[in-house]
């Protein structure tokens, strides 16, 4: 009787670990099989006091030279904390080189931004403050501003202990509250989760999209080979084709490195259909138009192609792809599983001025 008891309480265990269930940590809900490829210590050191005072800072315009830009504008929660824009627009109307990228599972990104000039979100978070297209505001006036506010002296002493307010602590703040933008529970997650059953089509969209062609025998439509794993990233840079000639350098603007001239991070694809338009330069307006480019518009004279899309077609020595229409839809279908509600509408990530 006892050892019946042992072998079951072994297969309950076994069930359990195989089954992805969502795994409480400090401050943080975090599915199974996400559970990884993270710095423990960016979890751990999340601290409601600081996430909630950088929430403030993220959405206030006093961070902007003439108080009318914030963080939000550019990164707007509705939209998966992107604009809308094919380029932003910054302080008097300024155009920005680049799209806004969705702010969503920064916790795992190893290098930040289109070219991946940065590589942690502190580093990151004090540049859009002092750039001049974007807010246009010195951190020693961002700084003089707060301390004289009536706000915010006492929201630092909260957090940090003292209410003397640096550039380490204004980056600490905004760099916790941006790790606390996890989007994890799209139907695909809840698929993953056993919570959701897809369609036939949702299915065939998702095996489509992780599977690499081998012409005559597997069909693929190759975009996980980049857009790898539940994040559907891989923390490098690639040149898709878009241009033979590139007006924006991409990686190169970083490395300087010829060979990285037109190559850009691979975005996520979380949430991809709230976030037109696409590209690092919002070149396509509609997901149609990205599969199209994917499909039948890749520019094989592009030096340095990455080897991952020229030599990807389901059709013996085809050039490009090859996928028919349906599988395109297929593919459309599943990437639409990507949007996550909860996320644009957590009341934790809402404008605290509202
Ligand atoms: C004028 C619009 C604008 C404003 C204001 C703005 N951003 Fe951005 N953000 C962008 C653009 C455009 C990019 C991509 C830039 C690039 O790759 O060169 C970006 C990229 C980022 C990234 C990189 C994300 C990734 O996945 O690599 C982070 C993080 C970020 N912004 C945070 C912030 C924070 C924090 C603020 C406020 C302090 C802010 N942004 C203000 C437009 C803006
Ligand atoms: C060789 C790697 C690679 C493959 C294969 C690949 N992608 Fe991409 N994808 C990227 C990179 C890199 C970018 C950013 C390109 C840029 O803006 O210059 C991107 C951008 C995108 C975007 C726009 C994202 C945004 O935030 O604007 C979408 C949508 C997309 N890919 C979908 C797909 C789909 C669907 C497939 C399969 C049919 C696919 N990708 C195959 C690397 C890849």
């Amino acid at each position: 009787m006892r050892f019946q008891y042992i072998i079951l309480f072994f297969v309950l265990i076994s069930c359990k670990t195989e089954h992805s269930e969502r795994i409480n940590t400090n401050y943080l809900e975090i599915p199974s099989y996400l559970d990884f490829g993270y710095d423990a210590e960016d979890v751990s050191s999340l601290d409601e006091d600081k996430v909630s005072l950088g929430r403030f800072l993220f959405f206030d315009p006093i961070l902007s030279r003439d108080s009318s830009v914030s963080c939000a504008s550019c990164h707007q929660p509705a939209k998966a904390f992107t604009d809308g824009k094919a380029k932003s627009i910054g302080i008097d109307g300024q155009e920005s080189k680049r799209s806004a990228m969705s702010l969503a599972n920064l916790l795992w990104r190893k290098r930040l931004m289109w070219d991946g000039a940065f590589e942690s979100l502190e580093d990151q978070a004090l540049q859009p403050i002092e750039a001049s297209n974007e807010m246009d505001l010195p951190i020693a006036d961002a700084i003089a501003r707060l301390t004289g506010s009536e706000r915010y002296p006492p929201l630092f002493e909260k957090a940090f202990g003292t209410a003397e307010i640096t550039e380490s602590r204004l980056a600490t703040a905004i760099a916790q509250f941006e790790r606390t933008l996890l989007s994890t529970n799209s139907k695909y997650d809840q698929y993953l989760l056993g919570e959701y059953e897809p369609t036939t089509q949702e299915l065939s969209g998702l095996q489509l999209f992780f599977t690499h062609p081998t012409a005559g025998e597997e069909r693929g439509g190759n975009c996980g080979d980049c857009h790898s794993g539940f994040l559907m990233i891989n923390q490098s840079f690639h040149n898709t084709g878009l241009d033979a000639e590139f007006i924006d350098s991409g990686r190169a603007d970083v490395t300087g490195f010829s060979f990285d001239v037109g190559r850009f991070k691979t975005p996520s694809l979380r949430n991809i259909a709230l976030t037109a338009p696409y590209m690092h330069d919002g070149r396509f307006s509609t997901l149609e138009e990205v599969l199209d480019h994917y499909n039948e518009h890749v520019m094989l004279n592009s030096p340095g192609l990455d080897p991952l899309i020229a030599a990807a077609s389901n059709e013996e020595g085809g050039e490009t792809l090859q996928l028919t229409a349906q599988e395109k839809e297929d593919i459309i279908v599943f990437l639409q599983m990507l949007s996550d509600q909860d996320f644009i509408n957590n009341t934790k990530h809402q404008n605290p001025f509202e």
